[in-house]
């Protein structure tokens, strides 16, 4: 470490030097990323509350009632306004948050003591990372030939020991929605836990719906669903790291708090201590400034792009994994293979993805990407084959 300060200006100089080796969203080369270009009302509140910590909410009522608000928000918009939860860093941390809310309450209403979670293949591999750290062991259920949850699976796998079942809507790779509603009934006959894993889809697939495109059921309005995932930093426009966890009843978060003798709060549930109240506010700034019709019309454009891509690679010859349901299209080329087609695109300057279950390239259409980045891109895989 340097011994003497330096100056505001060659800080400031050094940090652009660093910057410049990052991608930028703007050129519309990112294309296998969830996260995108945080809106600038945003990024706004989101500096005007870098101080606060919602670690310690008792010293900023402000900063917990924006959380407040924003939890009520995300549940108004998946079927259940009073709900509550907690604004914390992403998918995996709400994941992680749900997978221990099951397993305490299976460890203490059920004595479960080697519990198992059941998850679709397609399943984030934050759920891997949630079985390790909780000691338990995960299940994976086969997919079904659109690629989604397949429920005969689900019910073979169903043990003594099943704490949790986990549904996705909006899967990663391919942007699937798992059959949650059969799930929720199956939870519900079973005595099990079901988990929804929204984090990509829970800020688009109602907004769609509201105006006209037809998805299933996926929220807490099954009755089955105890938990849901959703992620204000995916396509909430809201800056990283902006995740959000929410439970139908407040029994879930008593289930993981833990005392916390010298702070404002006396009972703290989040796994981390010390928490951002930034994200809660720039979170709440983006929703109330985007409103509904925002986001539909966000959503709305990121599917018409979608649309754009998947007809121009069926013209070129290339073969779509399956119909995109949301904005992400997997593809492959009948002569090259996926790994090999990414790393010519690599070359040429595109960020692309290669998805593992079917191995495809992988494109997210998030807002950063427009009609012309795409044109652009099916002229450069002209180009390659
Ligand atoms: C469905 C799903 N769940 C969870 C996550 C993990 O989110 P994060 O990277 O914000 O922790 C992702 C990330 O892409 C995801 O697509």
């Amino acid at each position: 470490m340097n011994r003497k300060g330096l100056s505001k200006h060659q800080v400031s100089e050094r940090l652009k030097e660093f910057q410049k080796r990052d991608l930028k969203y703007s050129s519309g080369r990112i294309l296998g990323s969830m996260c995108t270009c945080a809106h600038p009302v945003a990024k706004e509140a989101y500096h005007d509350f870098l101080e606060s910590n919602l670690g310690d909410p008792g010293l900023f009522e402000g900063t917990k009632a924006l959380e407040d608000e924003v939890i009520s928000m995300l549940g108004e918009i998946l079927g259940k306004k009073d709900v509550c939860g907690h604004m914390i860093t992403g998918g995996t941390e709400a994941n992680l948050m749900a997978m221990r809310a099951a397993r305490n309450q299976a460890r203490q209403e059920k004595s479960i003591k080697n519990g198992e979670i059941i998850a679709p293949k397609s399943a984030h591999f934050s759920f891997k990372k949630a079985a390790d750290i909780l000691n338990l062991e995960l299940k994976e259920a086969e997919l079904d030939e659109n690629y989604c949850m397949d429920l005969n699976s689900v019910k073979e796998l169903i043990s003594p020991n099943t704490v949790a079942i986990v549904g996705v809507a909006g899967t990663t790779e391919l942007g699937k929605i798992d059959p949650i509603a059969d799930l929720s009934e199956l939870c519900l006959e079973k005595d099990i836990y079901l988990h929804v894993d929204a984090a990509f889809g829970g800020f688009l697939i109602p907004f769609l719906r509201d105006i006209g495109y037809k998805f299933p059921e996926f929220d807490f309005g099954l009755q089955g669903v105890c938990s849901i995932t959703i992620d204000p930093h995916k396509m909430g426009l809201a800056p990283i790291p902006s995740g959000c966890i929410l439970f139908r009843e407040e029994k879930y978060l008593d289930l993981m708090s833990i005392d916390t003798p010298y702070l404002t709060e006396k009972q703290q549930s989040t796994i981390v201590g010390t928490r951002t109240g930034a994200s809660a506010a720039a979170t709440w700034a983006i929703m109330k400034y985007m409103g509904w019709e925002g986001y539909a019309k966000l959503a709305k454009n990121s599917m018409e792009i979608t649309d754009f891509l998947a007809r121009g690679l069926l013209k070129q010859g290339f073969e779509l994994v399956s119909p995109p349901e949301l904005n992400i299209v997997a593809f492959n080329s009948s002569k090259i293979s996926a790994h090999e087609l990414a790393s010519r695109l690599d070359k040429m300057g595109w960020a692309v993805s290669v998805s593992s279950c079917p191995p495809a390239i992988r494109i997210v259409l998030m807002p950063h990407i427009r009609r012309e980045h795409m044109v652009e891109f099916l002229d450069d895989l002209k180009n390659i084959e």
